[in-house]
């Protein structure tokens, strides 16, 4: 569903590349993770997959279910059926969670040609969700993150992709700042998200958030390239003997 075609990528100010011909199909059904070094790109590709500002694209290409997504606008890629959940989710004071939830799911609705969830609808669905990742109606009604804590921020990133359903989720090191019981909720969140028809690229570095949310297929990424693919075996093999064997292209 997702096909990256020798994606390479510079910054938009800066003669630097940092993307350097990443090749990365993800099947819809599938979870694929991909590890790497620190600095090696990975958050890079993600925030170039959801169309964040300060990239240039300067060859290759990426389509999402056949659809160039590299044209598009960030709010098209996510009508297009794209979410990303960030390393480092963003506050907006002054608007409610629920509200802003309510708002995005209405928008990619519009979007794509279907009717928009009424309020009691909507209600009845958040409330359903929150509960299962252990999100208090409080948390529903403060402004979007302001104030939570980083593993709320995450379960809270992890309700945006229940309420969104997307085609293709992106989750960038969901990992970092969870305590063991939030790790375990957030990888419930997901295992619950997992379907036929659904993508999953989650950016990690810990073999630990693996043994929860049990990948298909391991990429490692170094220097802006995907250097090495394989099976679940791959994470094991980084959380033994680091990537310096991988890195040299062994
Ligand atoms: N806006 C920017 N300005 C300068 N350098 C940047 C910018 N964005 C990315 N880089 C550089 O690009 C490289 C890749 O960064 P990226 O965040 O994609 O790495 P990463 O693989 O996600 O690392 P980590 O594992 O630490 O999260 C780094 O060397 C980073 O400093
Ligand atoms: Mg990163």
């Amino acid at each position: 569903m997702l096909e990256i075609k020798n994606l390479h990528v510079k910054l938009e100010d800066e003669d630097k590349a940092i993307l350097k011909g990443v090749d990365l199909t993800v099947e819809a059904g599938k979870v694929h993770a991909i590890m790497g070094p620190n600095g090696s790109g990975k958050s890079t590709l993600s925030y170039v997959l959801s169309g964040r500002d300060g990239y240039e694209v300067t060859d290759g290409s990426a389509t999402l279910l056949g659809e160039d997504i590299l044209d598009m606008e960030p709010e098209e890629r996510a009508a297009a059926g794209m979410f990303l959940a960030f390393q480092y989710p963003v506050e907006i004071p002054g608007v409610g969670n629920m509200t802003f939830l309510r708002s995005a799911v209405n928008a990619q609705r519009k979007a794509r040609g279907e009717e928009e969830m009424s309020s009691t609808e909507f209600l009845k669905v958040i409330r359903e969700k929150a509960k299962d990742l252990q999100i208090d109606q409080d948390m529903l009604k403060r402004p979007v993150n302001v104030g939570f804590s980083g593993g709320e921020k995450k379960r809270n990133e992890i309700l945006q992709m229940a309420m969104l359903e997307p085609k293709l989720c992106i989750l960038d090191e969901t990992d970092s700042g969870l305590d063991v019981d939030a790790m375990k909720l957030v990888s419930e969140g997901v295992n619950a998200l997992r379907s036929p028809d659904r993508g999953f690229l989650v950016i990690t570095h810990y073999q630990r958030l693996l043994d929860h949310i049990k990948p298909d297929v391991v990429h490692i990424m170094s220097d802006g390239k995907i250097v090495k693919t394989g099976g679940p075996e791959l994470a094991m093999e980084v959380e033994t003997h680091g990537y310096q064997d991988l890195k040299e292209g062994a």
